[in-house]
């Protein structure tokens, strides 16, 4: 699997994101699409099918955390939907996540790609604790969650790029790192507190970074997306 640029469309509807996508036409490489959960809710699944006939790959972040059956099903639905990379809450147990894969795969013996999305990073040690009663380190319950994915046979994990060669470390350098929170030298950090630039994150080993308004809101789209890509895959 190649490293890839992902563009998160964090868009609320297919207008927005069709006309963002238009900018792309006639382009030979097509962003890898991130959509997430309000376009999806927005849109219904109908908006995975049009972005992908429109020939972009898909990761539908929609980050699943149920009882295993329940998950195991919704999972068979995403996969006959032909995304390319889907997620789940790693916290929703190895028995949930053993479930997802097998939901996930089709007939064929093929699927998508399969990551677990660890602590998210708007949980601190203090609301981990108090909230979620979990006492231990919160590097170590990040570790311990990626370990477990990689046991289920997940293929990876979303993390900062700042723990993807911890990542690697543990759980081998086939074992993929997502990593948002991605910056030009150059550019606003917005409400990202620790960020890369591409070039950082393809020099401690991501294999798929996530970007947004850096090439969203940018003025010229494709021309920072094809930044991107030239600093990270080059
Ligand atoms: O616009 P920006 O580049 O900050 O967008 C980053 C994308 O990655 C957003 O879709 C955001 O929800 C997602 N994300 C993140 N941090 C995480 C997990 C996901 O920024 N820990």
């Amino acid at each position: 699997m190649g490293k890839d640029v992902i563009v998160a469309c964090d868009f609320s509807s297919k207008e927005q994101v069709m006309s963002f996508l238009d900018r792309f036409d006639g382009c030979v490489r097509k962003p890898f699409v991130k959509i997430g959960m309000e376009l999806f809710y927005a849109e219904g699944p109908g908006i995975v099918r049009d972005i992908k006939s429109r020939g972009h790959k898909i990761f539908l972040d929609l980050k699943l955390h149920d009882i295993p059956n329940t998950v195991k099903k919704a999972m068979s639905v995403l996969s006959g939907l032909d995304v390319d990379m889907c997620n789940l809450h790693a916290a929703g147990t190895k028995a949930m996540m053993t479930a997802a894969l097998e939901g996930l795969t089709r007939p064929d013996g093929t699927r998508p790609i399969l990551i677990a999305v660890t602590m998210l990073t708007s949980t601190d040690q203090r609301a981990m604790e108090e909230d979620l009663l979990i006492k231990e380190d919160i590097a170590d319950v990040v570790m311990h969650y990626a370990r477990n994915a990689k046991e289920c046979g997940l293929d990876g994990v979303v993390c900062s790029p700042l723990e993807a060669q911890k990542v690697h470390a543990a759980c081998g350098n086939e074992f993929l790192t997502v990593t948002p929170g991605v910056r030009f030298a150059d550019s606003d950090k917005g409400d990202q507190k620790r960020v890369m630039t591409p070039e950082e994150a393809k020099k401690i080993g991501s294999d798929y970074i996530v970007v947004g308004r850096p090439i969203t809101a940018a003025a010229d789209p494709v021309a920072a997306y094809e930044r991107c890509v030239r600093e990270f895959v080059g």
